[in-house]
């Protein structure tokens, strides 16, 4: 099976995935995709030698020229992971609920434009929540939303921190994705 990641940033679920997938004979990370040429993602792949492809708005957005890449590699999966654009129609539609994506909260709470990264975890801690967690879902044509796959979550300590509630939910984020995306493999 094939997969294709595609992210914005840091890639540290991405990292997790293509190590978890490095020795394995059912699986292989054909290409890392990032809108964003600095992102440390890149570094990361090319640690692995897995070809990254970077690309712009017009590509991504008007153009079928990432949905024809990705057909010639035969990718079975795409796995979104820290990913900030929308997945165009054009996409969607070529790979039916073969596209996944990572959430750091309790989706439904916590989902949408704008919610992502320390702005989840703000709202949490401003809300005084007492559980918090992570999602992985099938992505549709709105952020944050799609059938959900998986939800991890844990408590929220009366004195954590930001810094300790985003920990706990990145350790969770790296513990899970990888064995999420392996089981939904062995289904397809
Ligand atoms: C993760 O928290 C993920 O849930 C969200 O973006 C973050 C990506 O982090 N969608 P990284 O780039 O994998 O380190």
């Amino acid at each position: 099976k094939r997969i294709a990641i595609f992210a914005s940033g840091s890639g540290s679920n991405a990292q997790k995935i293509m190590e978890y997938f490095k020795y394995s004979e059912d699986a292989e990370i054909a290409i890392v995709l990032s809108n964003n040429a600095d992102a440390y993602v890149i570094q990361r792949a090319d640690n692995f030698e897995i070809p990254v492809h970077v690309f712009d708005r017009n590509e991504f957005f008007k153009s079928d020229e990432i949905v024809k890449m990705l057909k010639n590699l035969n990718i079975d999966l795409i796995v979104l992971a820290g990913f900030l654009w929308l997945v165009p129609n054009n996409l969607l539609q070529a790979f039916p609920n073969k596209i996944i994506n990572i959430h750091p909260a309790l989706l439904p709470k916590y989902g949408g434009k704008g919610m992502y990264g320390d702005h989840v975890h703000k709202a949490v801690l401003a809300n005084k929540e007492t559980e918090h967690g992570i999602t992985i879902h099938f992505a549709n044509e709105h952020f944050d939303e799609g059938e959900v796959i998986y939800q991890g979550r844990f408590k929220v300590e009366p004195h954590d921190t930001l810094e300790v509630i985003k920990f706990k939910g990145q350790q969770l984020e790296h513990q899970q994705y990888p064995k999420v995306i392996d089981n939904l493999l062995k289904k397809m």
